[in-house]
C-alpha cells in the first residue's frame, strides 16, 4: 500500500518544493511506499524550476531539487492524494475553498504536524535573504520527520 502526499504553497518555487524534497529524503530509509509531490495555489511560475535560493538551500543540505517544475494545484489532486499539506494558513484557506465535495485527501497545515507549532505559517521566504530559506528548510525538515513517524504509525495500525 502506498501513501501519496502533496505539499502546497503559493508559487511552488520556494517552500513546497523544499517540503517535497525533505519528506522524500526523510523516507529514503523507511519502509513506507510514499509518493510525494508539490504544487502552488497560483500559476505564475508554472513550468519553472525552484527559485535559485531554494535550490541553493537544498544543495547546502545535500539535495538537488533543480529537476522539479512548478505546477498549479487542481481539483483532481483532492482525489489523487491521501494528504494535502498547506504551507501557510492562506494556502490552507485557498485549498479549503476549492476542495471538491468528494475529496479523498485529508487537508492539513504543515506546522500542525510539529509539536508546539500548531496553527503557525511557514513564512514566505520569497522576499527574504538566504537565511530565510535556511529557516524554511529547518521548518520543513521538522515537519517531514514528524509526518514520517505519523505515517509509519498509521501504516501498521
Ligand atoms: P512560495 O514562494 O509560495 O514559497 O513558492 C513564493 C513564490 C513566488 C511568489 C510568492 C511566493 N510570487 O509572488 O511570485
Amino acid at each position: 500500500m502506498s501513501v501519496a502526499v502533496l505539499f502546497v504553497c503559493l508559487g511552488n518555487i520556494c517552500r513546497s518544493p523544499l517540503a517535497e524534497a525533505a519528506l522524500r529524503q526523510e523516507c529514503t530509509a523507511s519502509d513506507l511506499n510514499i509518493i510525494v509531490d508539490s504544487a502552488g495555489t497560483g500559476d505564475w511560475h508554472a513550468g519553472q524550476p525552484p527559485d535559485e535560493r531554494a535550490q541553493a538551500a537544498a544543495a547546502r543540505n545535500g539535495l538537488d531539487i533543480g529537476h522539479l517544475r512548478a505546477r498549479q494545484v487542481t481539483p483532481a489532486d483532492f482525489r489523487d492524494f491521501d494528504h494535502i499539506v498547506a504551507l501557510d494558513r492562506q494556502n490552507y484557506r485557498d485549498l479549503r475553498a476549492m476542495q471538491p465535495a468528494n475529496a479523498r485527501a485529508q487537508l492539513s497545515l504543515l506546522l500542525d504536524h510539529v509539536e508546539g507549532r500548531a496553527g503557525e505559517d511557514v513564512a514566505d521566504p520569497y522576499y527574504g535573504e538566504d537565511a530565510a530559506f535556511d529557516q524554511t528548510w529547518s521548518e520543513v525538515t521538522d515537519a517531514a520527520r514528524a509526518m514520517r513517524q505519523r505515517l509509519e504509525a498509521d501504516a501498521v495500525a
